[in-house]
């Protein structure tokens, strides 16, 4: 199999992949490994893409019900060790790691953390990067997200 062309046109690169000049303000994770899965992850991911969807804001295919100018993109992911208190989501640039999420948090975080920059404290257990130090307990104005 060859090797794929490294691509260095930059107008080239961006139509090629439209999310570049898509205005993206966040970028959310959910896991779905095996013991998020176990514990509904999938119904959260849902959750996340009907509720951004009916809002015009997730970025996508205007052909999947998606906007090509949305500013959130949900993807999900793989482990990232809160097996046991999943299942996990964690919102970038913010670098906040929510535990426990179930499909009914999905519209809290929605309207108070993605819309209005205030981090859902008893929900978020980590803020990266981190220093070692389990951030629980954090009031609102302390996650600085
Ligand atoms: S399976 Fe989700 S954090 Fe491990």
């Amino acid at each position: 199999m060859a090797a794929p062309e490294f691509i260095e046109n930059v107008e080239q690169l961006r139509a090629l992949a439209p999310v570049v000049t898509a205005p993206i303000r966040h970028h959310v994770f959910v896991c779905t490994g095996k013991s998020c899965s176990a514990r509904d992850s999938a119904e959260v991911l849902a959750a996340f893409e009907g509720e951004l969807k009916q809002r015009g804001l997730l970025f996508g295919r205007e052909a999947k019900g998606k906007n090509p100018r949305g500013s959130i993109v949900v993807t999900e992911c793989a482990s990232v060790g809160f097996c046991s208190i999943g299942p996990a989501v964690m919102v970038y640039p913010d670098g906040v790691w929510y535990a426990q999420v179930r499909s009914s948090d999905v519209a809290e975080i929605i309207d108070e953390h993605l819309m209005n920059g205030r981090v859902v404290s008893r929900l978020a257990l980590l803020k990266v990067p981190a220093e070692g130090v389990a951030q629980t307990s954090k009031a609102n104005n302390e996650w600085e997200a």
